[in-house]
């Protein structure tokens, strides 16, 4: 079975969780929430994680999340909106490699007035300085992103067109054979 996935990938507040409705909406794929993953598998909300096991034990639950979603969730085509952070990891991006990412750029001032807005708790928010640092620290791994679309001042049906004109470049691309994803095996050992 080959099925198509693509991953949207940005800083918090950024969008990625809207943006990625809308686009698989519009696409008929499968819409998937990395941090609504991780609060199924644990059994606990993202703040209670960070509050009960610190910022190495979220990345851990992070990772084995994206673990399975790889392994379990992707059988149709899907976009997969990721955590802010989930990027910035290392052995997390060599799972993406294979597959196109899309950094949803935004200025850092924009997304820290769209964080205090949108009243979402968020562990790793701090100040507007601490943010803007955090911010600078991560956009060189968000640029490692397959595109960059830049969000500002778009509104969600823009974003959207210039994202499905740039997975049309890549439907050519599949064709070619550069991305497909695996045969996955099911829990009896048969091969979808
Ligand atoms: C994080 C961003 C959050 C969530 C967690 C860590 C980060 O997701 O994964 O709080 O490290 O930036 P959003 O980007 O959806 O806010």
């Amino acid at each position: 079975m080959t099925a198509r996935a693509v991953f949207l990938v940005g800083f918090m507040a950024s969008g990625k969780s809207s943006v990625g409705r809308e686009l698989a909406q519009r696409l008929g794929w499968d819409f998937l929430d990395l941090d609504e993953r991780i609060e199924v598998r644990e059994q606990k909300t993202i703040p209670e994680i960070f509050r009960e096991r610190g910022e190495a034990g979220f990345r851990l639950a992070e990772a084995n999340a994206l673990r399975d979603l790889m392994a379990e969730s992707l059988r149709g085509d899907s976009v997969v909106a990721l955590g802010g952070g989930a990027f910035v990891q290392e052995d997390n991006r060599g799972m993406l490699r294979r597959w196109p990412s899309v950094f949803l750029e935004t200025s850092a001032s924009e997304l820290w007035q769209r964080s205090l807005a949108d009243g979402i708790e968020r562990p790793l928010r701090g100040n507007a300085e601490e943010f803007a640092r955090l911010y600078a620290e991560r956009l060189p791994f968000y640029r490692e992103a397959t595109v960059t679309i830049v969000t500002s001042g778009k509104d969600l049906a823009t974003i959207c067109n210039e994202i499905e004109c740039t997975l049309q470049g890549w439907g050519k691309a599949e064709a070619a054979g550069s991305y497909q994803v695996p045969p996955i095996q099911s829990r009896t050992g048969e091969s979808k």
